[in-house]
């Protein structure tokens, strides 16, 4: 079943934990959480103390904590993230040298593991990752900033991912990440994205959360 992923990046700092529970009294079912580094990506958010200052309000719904790792040296940071509360650890492809060793450690930690890529990252650099990996994350931007517009080339590249995905027999999720809407919504569910990832189309604009979240229940028959 489809899920809409709603990134707290987009919402005020100051009232994280309000704004989630909005998405969640909306029916969200997934939080996606932007941890930056301001290395890897040009711009720093937060750490392990805001995954474990959500973890009790996301056991509440029964909701899933989805956290991006947008940080060099992913795996120095595996362990205090898992025990922080996340339930997917994604890390991206280009910090990864030893991926299948940060993959088992992310296993032994206790989370799915997920693997991000790039724009400019072909999907060929997941090769040998994609028949183990239990979530696959498209960004659809640069990553480092909410508010961006969605790539056009992203659509062809989850195409190929679902298809091979589908070749190998994978069970894993399809995440798309980056300047997804209620317009583009069913044409990425289309290409074969399963989660969605949304930031300013939830947290953004004048219109309340619960309203945001309806534009995609209207745009496509999305269970969040
Ligand atoms: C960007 C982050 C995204 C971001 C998306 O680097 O990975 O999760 O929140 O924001 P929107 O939906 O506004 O493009
Ligand atoms: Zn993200």
């Amino acid at each position: 079943m489809p899920a809409l992923a709603p990134s707290l990046l987009a919402a005020d700092p100051g009232h994280y934990a309000d704004r989630a529970r909005a998405a969640f009294d909306a029916g969200a079912e997934w939080l996606h959480l932007d941890v930056m580094d301001g290395h890897f990506v040009p711009n720093i958010t937060f750490g392990p103390g805001v995954v474990e200052a959500l973890r009790p309000l996301a056991d509440e719904y029964d909701a899933r904590l989805d956290v991006h790792l947008m940080i060099e040296e992913p795996q120095d940071y595996v362990d205090v993230f898992a025990d922080a509360g996340a339930d997917v650890l994604t890390v991206h492809v280009e910090t990864c040298p030893h991926l299948h060793r940060v993959a088992q450690q992310i296993w032994d930690a206790g989370c799915k593991m997920g693997v991000a890529l790039n724009p400019a990252t072909p999907p060929g650099h997941l090769e040998s990752i994609l028949p183990i990996a239990d979530l696959v994350l498209v960004m659809s931007v640069n990553p480092g900033f909410g508010g961006q517009s969605f790539i056009p080339q992203s659509t062809a590249k989850i195409q190929t991912l679902r298809r091979q995905l589908n070749a190998l027999g994978s069970n894993a999720r399809l995440e798309v990440d980056g300047g997804v809407s209620p317009d583009n919504a069913m044409e990425l569910l289309r290409a074969g994205a399963d989660v969605l990832v949304a930031g300013s189309a939830v947290f953004g604009g004048d219109q309340s959360v619960a309203q945001n979240i309806e534009a995609f229940r209207s745009a496509l028959t999305l269970k969040v």
